[in-house]
């Protein structure tokens, strides 16, 4: 499952409207035979792929999957039916599928005689490569990621409002890797006037990587037509509104939606429960002063204050890198 895991983080991005799933088929002496991730749409699902590369080996064999098989003619068959038609014995899944058009895999093979199990790594799944699409399956809106950089004080800029950069260039490449995966990148205009970022996704050299997430911008001021953010290197899209709710209607067709806003905007995400993991990157600097990396966050009294559980802390670089999702 830990290999099917990676085939699916591998895919994350590219399966739009599909979920990333990894699959890896063992034949019957328990040997890796085949491997496997999502394809594009209207292309092969993971297993497909897997069962594919495994070729007869998959007889008698056992598929694991990340999430339960589909069930569900779309623009690709069944992949039930894949794994019937492969003579597979057994099939072992993470989680399973809440969308009741797909769902019902396990019992058709089941009922084929295909021994299933479930549940297996379900959390690393669940929290992992599949989190944003099981939170967009759960609520019909896209999955936001808060993500700022800030000194060990809590500052997301000095006093001058300048921030570029407080963490190191490899904090800054891995916020790129996820920038590169995305499908939206949310800023205000308050961040656009003071920084004038691209926000595009770049590889260590330089160079664009090869998916470009849109560029979005929050609120009611111009924006120069010559910002950095307007340029040709990715779609834009501008949207006069102070409320995060309709930003996310504006999105409703996308997964994963980063927040790269100033302390206003993240401020009204979170003040709107709208936030569902946060990735804090600290630099070993102090900065004081009085531009703190989130305004209200609607807390008058600290038995209100607003709980979140670590689910990952990593050293990146000089940096910390802190993810965080609602206790
Ligand atoms: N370190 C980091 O990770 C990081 C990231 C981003 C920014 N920054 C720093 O943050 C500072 C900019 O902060 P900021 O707060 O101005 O940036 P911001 O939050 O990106 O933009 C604020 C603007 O967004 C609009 N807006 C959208 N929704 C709003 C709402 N619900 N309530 C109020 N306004 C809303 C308003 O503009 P209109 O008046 O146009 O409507 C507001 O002035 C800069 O110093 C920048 O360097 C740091």
């Amino acid at each position: 499952m830990r290999m099917a895991i990676g085939q699916a983080d591998a895919v994350k991005g590219t399966t739009y409207p599909n979920p990333p799933v990894g699959a890896v088929i063992l034949d019957r002496d328990g040997e890796v035979a085949g491997v496997g991730g999502t394809q594009p749409a209207g292309e092969a699902h993971a297993e497909v792929v897997a069962l594919r590369r495994a070729g007869t080996r998959a007889a008698g064999g056992t598929a694991v999957v990340t999430l339960e098989p589909c069930n569900h003619q779309g623009r690709t068959g069944p992949c039930v039916d894949a794994l019937l038609d492969a003579g597979v014995a057994a099939v072992v899944f993470a989680v399973s599928d809440p969308n009741p058009v797909a769902a019902g895999g396990a019992q058709r093979l089941t009922d084929a005689g295909v021994t299933v199990s479930s549940g297996v790594l379900a959390d690393d799944v669940s929290g992992g490569p599949l989190r944003e699409w099981l939170h967009r399956q759960r609520t019909g809106r896209p999955h936001v990621t808060w993500k700022f950089g800030a000194s060990i004080d809590g500052r997301s800029a000095a006093a001058d409002g300048t921030s570029q950069w407080i963490t190191g260039a490899a904090a800054r490449a891995d916020v790129h890797r996820h920038r590169a995966v995305a499908d939206a990148i949310v800023v205000g205009t308050g961040t656009v006037l003071s920084d004038d970022p691209t926000l595009t996704a770049r590889l260590t050299d330089g160079t664009l990587a090869a998916r470009q997430p849109l560029r979005v911008v929050v609120g009611e001021r111009e924006i120069s037509s010559e910002s950095n953010i307007l340029n040709d290197e990715s779609r834009t899209m501008v949207i006069r509104t102070h409320d995060p709710l309709e930003v996310l209607q504006a999105l409703s067709d996308r997964t994963d939606v980063i927040l790269e806003g100033g302390p206003t905007l993240a401020g009204a995400f979170v003040r709107a429960g709208l936030v569902d993991r946060i990735l804090a990157y600290l630099a070993p600097t102090l900065l004081g002063g009085p531009i703190t990396a989130i305004d209200d966050v609607g807390v008058p009294t600290i038995s209100q204050a607003r709980r979140w559980r670590f689910d990952g802390v990593a050293t990146v670089g000089a940096d910390v890198r802190l993810s965080l999702v609602p206790n």
